[in-house]
């Protein structure tokens, strides 16, 4: 590719003498990075295998513990704060940032969630399902009417961008979507990344991309404040608190935070419980059956047309039941991460401890025959502790009803408007990907659904 002499090859390596060991240092790092994890995830599966339950080893100079079992994960959820919490991860605190619920200290935390909490109660949440409803029957519409086959991955991490935006902030413009969207990925990618300001980099591109959606939401809130625009929407509840008390108002960068974290919490989640839905639904027929005869119950009663309310969510019994064991099986967050704050039981102050949801949501002592997707499993009262999907304690998953109205509502539009065959049928996941997703994204193709 480049002829160079070996003199002028000696002067190339000496002029970039520093780039080259930092590059050759980064790209160590990495390396060593990816085997620990690579170690860490294999490891900790065959000695799974091997002991079964509680499991520890060490991972640079760190004791990592994992705690598969539901006393378990009481024992550190209900402490959480107390003996545990959440290490502190720069990378994080640099992309998301320092006022995100994910990196304040114990205190700001019990005073932001509680501050951010209103607009994501089931209350709250009624304009959102009209909202929702109306743009995805919109969108399954085009895509039955082009017939053709589609990712169900890329169509949900869509819907959910789009319509948590439209709630947080009324943006609907699709090339601003587009550009925050791509942001919040980057910013999401830099959040496990090593804090190295080197350009190409995770962390580089993520820390950039935050600084371009501080100044879009700082934008948006500056038209806010005067009054050259307005909406019904989260952050218009927030300013309204400006006259307030320090402790009973949010400030802007608290705000701006936080609705950053909001979009990367919520967006993948969600988008990937939606797919495995899907996927779930199609090998178990017996239970899509149910959930269509449900939905098309609903639909009878209500005028065509009709958008759904949060009543007919509250009436979907077998729908909810869907979506609960659709949220035990995918395991969409593997485990939480927590760091012992003092000697408790046989942890040890500094321990990493882990709680296990995967382990958990598939122990047979827990739940009876735990591969099989049976949603009638949630006719009897669960163990505590034992369906965790959205955690526990102080940190439970702050769109916990969000995520489940989203959710009903896909499923009723899907399996009351159409049948669908999924296109591909490989079952393999994606690689180096935090949640787990269906490698292929899982394309189906949709064909409308006519009542006999
Ligand atoms: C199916 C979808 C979802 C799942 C499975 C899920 C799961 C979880 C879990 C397990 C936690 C606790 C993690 C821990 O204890 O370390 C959590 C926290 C959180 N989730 Fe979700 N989540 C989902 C959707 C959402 C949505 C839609 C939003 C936002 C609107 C959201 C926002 C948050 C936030 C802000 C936290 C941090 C809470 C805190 O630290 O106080 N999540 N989520």
């Amino acid at each position: 590719m480049w002829n160079l002499s070996k003199e002028e090859l000696i002067f190339l390596v000496q002029s970039n003498y520093d780039i080259i060991i930092v590059a050759v240092f980064a790209i160590g790092v990495t390396f060593l990075t990816a085997k620990a994890w690579k170690r860490l995830t294999t490891v900790e599966r065959l000695r799974r295998l091997w002991h079964g339950k509680w499991f520890k080893t060490r991972l640079f100079g760190k004791i990592h513990v994992f705690v598969p079992s539901n006393e378990g994960a009481r024992m550190i959820l209900a402490n959480d704060f107390v003996q545990f919490n959440k290490g502190y991860v720069k990378s994080m605190a640099d992309a998301v940032g320092e006022k995100s619920l994910l990196c304040v200290p114990h205190e700001s935390h019990k005073r932001i969630r509680r501050l951010l909490s209103d607009p994501f109660s089931m209350n709250s949440l009624a304009k959102f399902v009209k909202n929702f409803d109306k743009v995805l029957s919109e969108r399954l519409r085009n895509l039955e009417t082009h017939g053709k086959s589609f990712l169900v991955l890329d169509f949900s991490m869509r819907m959910t961008f789009d319509a948590m935006c439209n709630m947080l902030m009324s943006i609907t413009e699709d090339s601003l979507l587009r550009q925050i969207e791509k942001d919040c990925t980057a910013v999401s990618d830099a959040m496990l990344s090593l804090p190295v300001m080197i350009p190409g980099t995770r962390y580089y591109k993520g820390v950039k991309a935050r600084k371009r959606l501080m100044e879009t939401f700082r934008e948006i809130i500056e038209r806010r404040r005067s009054g050259r625009e307005s909406s019904e929407d989260f952050l218009q509840s927030m300013l309204q608190k400006n006259s307030y008390t320090s402790n009973e108002k949010l400030d802007d960068s608290e705000i701006m935070d936080n609705i950053l974290t909001l979009i990367i919490a919520g967006q993948t989640t969600t988008a990937a419980a939606m797919m495995w839905s899907v996927k779930f639904l199609d090998e178990n027929r017996e239970a899509q059956d149910l959930l269509r005869e449900e939905q098309l119950t609903l639909t009878r009663k209500r005028p065509e047309g009709d958008l759904l309310t949060l009543e007919d969510l509250n009436s979907m019994s077998y729908g909810s039941k869907v979506v609960k064991e659709t949220l035990r099986m995918s395991n969409v967050l593997l485990w939480f991460p927590r760091v012992a704050r003092n000697d408790c039981y046989e942890i040890k102050k500094g321990w990493h401890v882990n709680i296990d949801a995967t382990c958990i949501h598939f122990d047979p002592e827990l739940h009876k025959h735990p591969m099989k997707f049976n949603p009638s499993r949630f006719d009897e009262m669960q163990k505590p502790y034992s369906f965790i999907p959205f955690g526990a304690g102080p940190r439970t998953c702050l769109g916990i009803n969000m995520a489940k109205v989203t959710m009903l509502v896909f499923l009723h539009r899907l399996t009351s408007g159409y049948t669908w065959t999924v296109d591909d049928l490989d079952t393999s996941l994606e690689k180096k990907a935090h949640i787990p997703r269906l490698r292929t994204g899982c394309p189906i193709t949709l064909k409308p659904f006519k009542v006999a």
